[in-house]
């Protein structure tokens, strides 16, 4: 018996198990393990610690599945899972419907030509062998020459796109969009607007972060199983390869159509380059 499950039954409380009614479906790289960490240190908060991936890869394992999969909540308590592929899965969009029309969506957004990047440094630090980022950003891998919006990195900051296929099921209310570049710089500010629109007591503020010159981050005083300061593990916050002035360049001409288009939809001119 865990000393939670010990703590609830002390105090007479039966815990329970709930399916999620927020998720924090994405993007990939724009802070989502930052996000989580930050939101669940809200007493009224209970997550998922590692990413479950069930309306991509465990569907079929059914929601009884997913639900034993989830932390044990008590009345009042809200249970919030991230998984950031669910933003570019097709069927994602649909299934988290059939659980719940109305469960809150977060989604962390970056800049998508740093966050090309940050995947591309997460992807090369798993593979050394891989090719230059420049050579894999273009056909032919010549500088200049047409974007390559089938390499993975690329494709996934096409958000607009992935966006279009939400909104066939979701109206535009039920999404929060978080800044990954607001998240780094002030955390409680987006943390106040996570909080409210979760329906939550602003408990998460200024006095939880302190921010830790080394890492270049906002770390935590204390958080759920660290009583004391710290930062996110090394594989958040890495160093980022060079890469030639002129290739970022071409890459924001690339997404700035897709920026604009994503900026309308959301109603929200991030102000990316
Ligand atoms: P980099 O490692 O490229 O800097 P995710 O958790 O979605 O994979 O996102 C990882 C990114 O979260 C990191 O990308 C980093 O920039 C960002 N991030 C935001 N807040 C952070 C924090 N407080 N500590 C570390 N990384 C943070």
């Amino acid at each position: 018996i865990s000393p939670k499950y010990k703590f609830f039954r002390e105090q007479g409380l039966r815990p329970m198990r709930q399916l999620p009614s927020a998720l924090i479906i994405g993007v990939k790289k724009g802070g989502t393990r930052a996000l989580l960490e930050f939101i669940r240190i809200h007493p009224d908060v209970r997550a998922a610690g590692s990413e479950v991936h069930f309306f991509d890869k465990n569907y079929p394992r059914g929601f009884q599945w997913y639900r034993q999969r989830m932390p044990p909540t008590l009345e009042g308590q809200l249970t919030i899972e991230k998984t950031p592929s669910y933003f570019i899965t097709k069927e994602a969009p649909r299934r988290v419907q059939h659980m719940n029309p109305s469960t809150k969506l977060l989604v962390v957004v970056r800049d998508p030509v740093t966050r090309a990047i940050s995947d591309y440094t997460q992807a090369i630090s798993k593979k050394p062998d891989m090719k230059p980022f420049d050579q894999l950003v273009f056909i032919n891998s010549t500088i200049g020459c047409i974007v390559d919006t089938s390499w993975g990195p690329v494709k996934l900051g096409l958000y607009s796109r992935y966006l279009s296929r939400w909104l066939k099921y979701f109206p535009l209310s039920q999404f929060l969009f978080i800044s990954g570049e607001r998240l780094v710089v002030d955390p409680a500010i987006e943390l106040k607007r996570v909080q409210d629109f979760l329906g939550l007591k602003r408990v998460v503020s200024e006095r939880h972060f302190y921010f830790n010159s080394t890492k270049g981050f906002p770390c935590l005083f204390k958080s759920e199983g660290h009583s004391t300061p710290h930062c996110l593990g090394k594989t958040k916050g890495r160093n980022h390869p060079y890469i030639d002035p002129i290739v970022i360049q071409r890459l924001r001409d690339f997404y700035r159509p897709f920026n604009n288009r994503f900026y309308q939809m959301t109603g929200i001119n991030f102000g990316w380059a």
